[in-house]
């Protein structure tokens, strides 16, 4: 089996800041559990993010906001113990960094402490900016994450593309500049015009992983089970490319399984003791 790199090096943010130096593009996917993490890490992924789209893929929720930080805990463990070189970020859950600067450090700490990932990422730009002061001021690396932002669905009221307005663009750029000072080591921006997002790029030192935003950011990232072909609700965005379609591949397995059980052709004699 291949895999894409030799370099069984840990990548660190550091790692990621030089491969923005050089133009190497960084790729970006999420894990939930051991092993699909195990896979991904294999086949030499950078950067595994425990999204809180463990909401909709994992438990079936409609909405990222109602996972839990005990859930997001016990996904991000499962996934630590199978990333040997992937830099592990977690994204913290709705409402544990909202609140106050306090309540978001020990949200923090405690999926640092319990989950032994390497990273966090937060949605948010001003709105958040203490709590991540707080944070990084900790020795917690922190991702930023702008535009599309899944856990203001409520507020937003569409999943469209964001930022398309002047106004609502010029805050995105003023955001990601005071995550950046304030110490991120990379912000996501999801689904933004690809214009927009390469300013962004751009004017930044820090990464910019884009989802949704073109191919002039610094990397990309994309849900594994959408890339896979394994959602079950026909979720297919133009920024989405298939390079699987696995939902077939395990009907097509346990359908053939199911037949051979009802025609007692499975187990045969070498396959029982
Ligand atoms: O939770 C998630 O999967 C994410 C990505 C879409 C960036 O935040």
């Amino acid at each position: 089996m291949s895999t894409y790199t030799e370099d069984k090096r840990k990548v660190t943010t550091h790692r990621l800041s030089e491969m923005k130096q050089r133009k190497e593009k960084i790729s970006m996917l999420t894990a939930y559990d051991f092993t699909m993490a195990s896979i991904i890490d294999g086949a030499g992924i950078d950067v595994i993010l425990v999204g809180d789209s463990a909401s909709n893929v994992m438990a079936g929720n409609v909405t990222t906001l109602p996972i839990t930080l005990d859930q997001m805990i016990y996904h991000a463990s499962s996934v630590t113990k199978a990333a040997k070189r992937a830099l592990v970020t977690v994204d913290m859950p709705f409402g544990t960094y909202q609140g106050n600067a306090y309540d978001a450090f020990a949200s923090a700490v405690r999926i640092m402490k319990e989950t032994g990932a390497d990273a966090l990422k937060l949605e948010g730009g001003e709105e958040v900016i203490d709590s991540v002061k707080k944070i990084i001021a900790a020795g917690i690396p922190v991702m930023g994450h702008l535009g599309l932002m899944p856990q203001s669905i409520n507020k937003f009221g569409t999943y469209t593309v964001r930022a398309k307005e002047e106004a609502e663009a010029e805050k995105l750029v003023k955001d990601a500049h005071l995550l950046e000072d304030a110490g991120c080591f990379a912000i996501v921006i999801e689904k933004v015009p690809a214009k927009l997002a390469e300013r962004v790029a751009s004017e930044l030192q820090i990464p910019i992983i884009g989802i949704g935003a073109g191919g002039a950011v610094d990397g990309q990232v994309l849900v594994a089970q959408d890339m896979l072909g394994m959602n079950i609700n026909n979720f297919a965005p133009r920024f989405l490319r298939k390079y699987a379609n696995l939902k077939e591949v395990i009907t097509t397995a346990v359908g053939r399984y199911i037949e051979d059980v009802k025609h007692c052709d499975f187990p045969n004699e070498k396959e029982q003791y």
